[in-house]
């Protein structure tokens, strides 16, 4: 069993805390990704992000490029949006729960 840094990123912070944390810990890194992409401009992704978390929308996720069941150790790192998780990690959280995996 081991380690695994997961995170959202879509501006790069939490990203670059999430593999400064995987050095230091050894631990393996994974990125949440969306299947369709936020655009790049921070104006349209605030909007968009707003909308998303009014509606508590869940934004679909592209398959993990790793396999959960390896990690007994499960690190989330994801920015604020909106005063809430975003809508990625949501979807995340959302099909660990249903795959009953204990984040
Ligand atoms: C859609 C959106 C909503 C945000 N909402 C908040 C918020 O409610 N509170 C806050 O402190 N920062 C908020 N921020 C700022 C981000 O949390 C901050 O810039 C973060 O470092 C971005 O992380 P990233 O570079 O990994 O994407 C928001 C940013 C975006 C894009």
């Amino acid at each position: 069993m081991g380690k695994l840094v997961l995170y959202f990123s879509k501006f790069g912070n939490t990203e670059s805390i999430a593999k400064r944390i995987a050095e230091k810990t050894g631990a393996d890194i994974c990125k949440i990704e969306p299947i369709e992409p936020y655009p790049e401009n921070l104006q349209e992704v605030m909007e968009i992000g707003r909308n998303e978390t009014d509606n508590e929308t869940m934004r679909p996720i592209k398959q993990l490029e790793v396999d959960l069941s390896k990690y007994d150790k499960v690190i989330l790192g994801m920015p604020t949006w909106w005063y809430h998780t975003p809508p990625c990690v949501e979807s995340f959280l959302k099909n660990a729960a249903l795959e009953k995996i204990t984040v």
